[in-house]
């Protein structure tokens, strides 16, 4: 793993734009569950029961429950080495941004500024049918829309069926595209559009996970556990 972790060092020290992308494997070590490893929350939950419009509309106290639960469970989670590691590599300028799929706000929180919240942000409530930006505790107290009194409070998240905000996806795309460096961290690639982003970048493209993906064809594959390789590749790089 250390000559690999050393590689990848040097491969940063080469690079002029380095572009990182996430899932939920960055989040594990933060006591966020991810979906698809054994134990994962799909093995306990089915996503089409919960999130999905369907299930918005179609059974509100089951979503509102759901999300609830997994709004209380990161109540206390903070970011872990890792998320503190990415945050030094922008600091220090090794890093342009990080599009990430996960809602849980932990790339901002360790201080990445520059960072693409593909899937939204559990944290961020507005109303399903206007639109209008709503508090946590509206929505945890099951309020209604105070401008046009619907009753379908949400997160700003995307839901499976649901489209990208376009605006962050076509700048993360953008900068995906034109890195010279892509490194994608703690994801199964199995959801798109996300899973297309290595096909698109155009330079060297290097995926750290705790397991491999079939169909991709990386320059480097580091596997492994997020935090243990991101504090290792800060040390390499005497950040
Ligand atoms: N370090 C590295 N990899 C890890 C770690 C870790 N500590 N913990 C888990 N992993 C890996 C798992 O082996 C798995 O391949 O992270 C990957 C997580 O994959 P998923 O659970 O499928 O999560 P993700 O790819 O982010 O899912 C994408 O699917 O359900 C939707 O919207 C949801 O954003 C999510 C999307
Ligand atoms: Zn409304």
């Amino acid at each position: 793993m250390r000559s690999k972790i050393e590689k990848l060092a040097q491969f940063i020290e080469e690079s002029k734009k380095t572009v990182v992308m996430t899932g939920a494997g960055m989040d594990t070590e933060s006591n966020i569950p991810d979906f698809r490893s054994q134990g994962g929350l799909w093995y306990q939950v089915d996503p089409t029961k919960v999130a999905t419009v369907e299930a918005l509309e179609g059974n509100y106290p089951l979503f509102h429950d759901f999300y609830t639960a997994r709004i209380k469970n990161m109540e206390n989670v903070k970011p872990h080495e890792g998320h503190y590691a990415l945050a030094e590599l922008e600091e220090k300028g090794y890093l342009k941004s990080i599009a990430t799929q996960n809602i849980s706000g932990l790339h901002a929180m360790a201080g990445n500024k520059n960072v693409y919240e593909l899937h939204g942000n559990i944290r961020k409530i507005k109303c399903n049918d206007c639109g209008t930006r709503h508090s946590l505790e509206d929505f945890l107290d099951k309020k209604s829309c105070n401008k046009c009194g619907s009753h379908a409070l949400r997160p700003d998240i995307v839901l499976f069926g649901e489209l990208l905000p376009t605006d962050t996806w076509d700048r993360a795309i953008r900068d995906v595209e034109n890195s010279d460096l892509f490194i994608v961290i703690g994801t199964s690639l199995q959801v798109s559009p996300v899973n297309q982003m290595p096909y698109i970048a155009r330079g060297r493209t290097i995926y750290i996970n705790m397991e491999r993906a079939r169909g991709y064809n990386f320059d480097l594959e580091i596997i492994g556990k997020a935090g243990e390789v991101l504090v290792g590749l800060k040390e390499v790089l005497s950040i």
